[in-house]
C-alpha cells in the first residue's frame, strides 16, 4: 500500500527533472524576420521602406507570394522590381526579405519542357521534377578556365556554314529590321542539332504569344524538343520577369555546359529586354541616358553573353553558344543597343530587307556579316572552299549594282556577275529544311569548280537540288573526312567534283551547240554588250547606290578576340 505513492513520487520526480533539464537545454527556434512596408506600387515596381538589412538584388516577398528583387538600395527606401501580379499589392502591405538572391530550377528533367523564368511550367505538364536551382545571376568563367573556339557550331543554312561560320564558344548576332527571317535562322540552327549531341535553350523575351506559341509547335513538329529548353517572358509579363528572363535561361544552360556538354542558347530578342530595362530604371527614377536608355545597359548584356564560352578540358570542355538576336529600325544597325551588341558579340549576322523581298532567303547580307572567331572553328573542307567564294560574292555584290544600271560590261565582269548570280541561288534555302555537311561540300566545290556557271539561272533551283541529293552517293570514306581538321586530299576532291557534274548534266543548257569550256551560253546574260570600255568612268555616279550598301560593312577581319 505504501509502495504506490513512493513510485508515483519518483515518477513525478522523474518527470519534472526532464522537464527542467529539456527546458535548460531548449533555445526557442526564433528566426529573426525583417520586415517591410510597402510605400507605393507602381507598373512592375513598389518602394518600400523599413529593411535596412536587404542587399542589392536580394528576393523579398510580398503578399500573395509576389516575389521582387530589391534593385535600389537606399538608406531608407528600396526599389524593388516585381515579378509577378501587382495588382492586388496595396501601400502598407507587409513585405518580408528571403535572405537570398533569385534563382532557378536547373536539371535533365527540364528538357522538352517550356517554362517561365521562375521555373513555373507553361506546357500544362505539371510541375517541373527538378530538385537542383542554381542564382540567375553568376560570374562568368575565369579567363584560365576557358579555351579557344575550335569545334563548328553547324546550323545547316550553307550562307552561314560556308561565309560566317560559327564556332562552338561564340557568340554571333543576329539583327535585321522586323520579320526578315531572324526567328528563322535561330530555328533552323537548333533543328540541325538534332543527334548531334547539342542542347539547346530558346529563350522568348518579351514577344507575342502568338509567335511563341508558332515557335513551340514548329520545335515540337520537328522533334527538337528531346534536347530543347524553352524559357519564356511574353509580352504582357511583368517587365521585371521579362529582364530576369535571360538571365534564368542562362544559368539552366550553364547546367549543361557544367556538365561537360555543348549548349547553344538563342536570346529572342535582346531589343525587348534592353526596352524591359530601360522601362524599369525609368520608373525607379534612375537617370536615363542616351535613348533614354541607363547608364548600364551595356553591361546588363556583357555581363550576359561573357557565360557563354567553351570551357578547358580540366572544367569539363562542355561549351555556350549564344546566339542573341536583335531587331532594327529602318536597317539602322548603327542605333544604340545594335552596336552595343556588335561589340560584346564575336561578329554579326546581318539580315537585310531588301534582299528578303527580293526573295534571296535567308536574307543575309554577306557584305555586313561577319564572323570573327568561327573561321578557326570550321572544318578544312569547308576552309578550303570558303575564301575564293567569299571572293567572289563580295566581287559579285560591287559589281551588281552595275548590272542594274543596265549598260556596259566587258566580259570578265559578266563572268563575275553570272557566277555570283548562281552562287546567291545556291545559298537560297528554304524554312527547315537543314543541308547535311556532304551535301553542303558537294554543292560548294561544284560552285568553285564554276559546274554552276553554264546552268540557267531558272534551273538553279533543280540543280542545287541534284546535287544535293548525288551528295549521298559520296563514298563513306570520303564524307568521313569532311568533318575532320585534315585537309581534303585532291582525290578526294575529284570524286566530289565529278559526281556534282554527272549530276548537273542534265541541266547543261544545249550540250550540242558547243564544247564544255566556254560556259557563258549568250541566254542566260540579259545584260547589252557593247564594245566600248568605259566602266571606269562609271564608279562615280554608281558610288551612293554602292555605298548604301557597303558603308557599314565591318571588315572582315578574321582576327582572335575571343579567349
Ligand atoms: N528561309 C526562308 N524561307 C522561306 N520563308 C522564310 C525563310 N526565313 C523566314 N521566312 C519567313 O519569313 C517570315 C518572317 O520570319 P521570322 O518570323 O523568322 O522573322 P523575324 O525577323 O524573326 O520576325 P520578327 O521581327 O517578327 O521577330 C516568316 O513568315 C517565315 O516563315
Ligand atoms: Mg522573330
Amino acid at each position: 500500500m505504501n509502495a504506490a505513492p513512493e513510485n508515483l513520487q519518483s515518477l513525478f520526480d522523474r518527470t519534472f527533472a526532464g522537464i527542467s533539464q529539456g527546458l535548460e537545454t531548449f533555445t526557442p527556434p526564433f528566426t529573426p524576420r525583417e520586415v517591410g512596408t510597402v510605400v507605393s506600387v507602381a507598373t512592375g515596381i513598389a518602394k518600400v521602406s523599413g529593411l535596412p538589412g536587404v542587399g542589392f538584388e536580394e528576393l523579398v516577398r510580398f503578399p500573395g507570394d509576389v516575389l521582387g528583387i530589391a534593385f535600389n538600395v537606399d538608406e531608407d527606401e528600396i526599389g524593388v522590381v516585381l515579378l509577378g501580379a501587382y495588382q492586388d499589392l496595396h501601400a502598407g502591405d507587409e513585405v518580408e526579405r528571403t535572405g537570398r538572391v533569385m534563382d532557378v530550377a536547373v536539371g535533365d528533367e527540364l528538357l522538352g519542357r517550356v517554362i517561365d523564368p521562375l521555373g513555373r511550367p507553361l506546357d500544362g505538364n505539371g510541375p517541373v521534377a527538378s530538385t537542383r536551382r542554381l542564382p540567375i545571376e553568376r560570374p562568368a568563367a575565369a579567363i584560365m578556365d576557358r579555351a579557344p573556339v575550335s569545334v563548328p557550331l553547324q546550323t545547316g543554312l550553307m550562307v552561314i556554314d560556308a561565309l560566317i561560320p560559327i564556332g562552338r564558344g561564340q557568340r554571333e548576332l543576329i539583327l535585321g529590321d522586323r520579320q526578315t527571317g531572324k526567328t528563322a535562322i535561330a530555328l533552323d540552327s537548333i533543328l540541325n542539332q538534332r543527334g548531334k549531341n547539342v542542347i539547346c535553350v530558346y529563350c522568348a523575351i518579351g514577344q507575342r504569344a502568338s509567335a511563341v506559341a508558332k515557335v513551340v509547335a514548329n520545335l515540337r513538329e520537328k522533334g527538337a524538343m528531346d534536347y530543347t529548353v524553352i524559357v519564356v517572358a511574353e509580352g504582357n509579363d511583368a517587365p521585371g520577369l521579362t529582364y530576369i528572363t535571360p538571365y534564368a535561361a542562362t544559368s539552366i544552360a550553364e547546367y549543361f555546359m557544367e556538365k561537360g556538354r555543348d549548349v547553344l542558347i538563342v536570346y529572342d530578342n535582346l531589343t525587348q529586354h534592353a526596352e524591359a530595362y530601360r522601362e524599369l530604371s525609368l520608373l525607379l527614377r534612375r537617370p536615363p541616358g542616351r535613348e533614354a536608355f541607363p547608364g548600364d545597359i551595356f553591361y546588363i548584356h556583357s555581363r550576359m553573353l561573357e557565360r557563354a564560352t567553351h570551357l578547358c578540358k580540366k572544367r569539363g570542355g562542355g561549351s555556350l553558344t549564344a546566339l542573341p538576336i536583335i531587331e532594327t529600325e529602318a536597317q539602322d544597325i548603327s542605333a544604340y543597343i545594335p552596336t552595343n551588341l556588335i561589340s560584346i558579340t564575336d561578329g554579326q549576322i546581318y539580315l537585310s530587307p531588301s534582299l528578303f523581298e527580293l526573295g534571296v532567303l535567308p536574307a543575309v547580307d554577306v557584305g555586313k556579316s561577319v564572323s570573327r572567331v568561327g573561321g578557326e572553328a570550321q572544318w578544312a573542307a569547308y576552309r578550303a572552299v570558303a575564301g575564293d567564294l567569299k571572293l567572289a560574292y563580295a566581287q559579285f555584290e560591287e559589281l551588281e549594282t552595275f548590272a542594274r544600271f543596265g549598260a556596259r560590261l566587258d566580259d570578265d565582269t559578266r563572268k563575275i556577275i553570272e557566277h555570283g548570280r548562281r552562287i546567291r541561288a545556291c545559298l537560297k534555302q528554304p524554312e527547315f529544311s537543314p543541308v547535311t555537311v556532304p551535301a553542303q561540300i558537294t554543292v560548294l566545290l561544284a560552285l568553285t569548280a564554276n559546274l554552276f556557271d553554264p546552268v540557267p539561272l531558272e534551273k538553279m533551283t533543280d540543280a542545287g537540288r541534284a546535287v544535293r541529293e548525288a551528295a549521298t552517293t559520296i563514298p563513306a570514306e570520303v564524307s568521313a573526312r569532311f568533318e575532320t581538321a585534315a585537309k581534303l586530299s585532291d582525290e578526294d576532291k575529284k570524286t566530289v567534283v565529278e559526281i556534282a557534274r554527272k549530276a548537273l548534266a542534265p541541266f547543261q543548257p544545249k550540250p550540242e551547240a558547243k564544247p564544255e569550256n566556254t560556259p557563258e551560253a549568250k541566254e542566260t546574260t540579259k545584260v547589252e554588250l557593247k564594245p566600248e570600255k568605259k566602266s571606269e568612268a562609271k564608279p562615280d555616279p554608281d558610288g551612293k547606290a554602292k555605298a548604301e550598301g557597303k558603308t557599314d560593312a565591318k571588315p572582315k577581319v578574321e582576327s582572335k578576340e575571343k579567349q
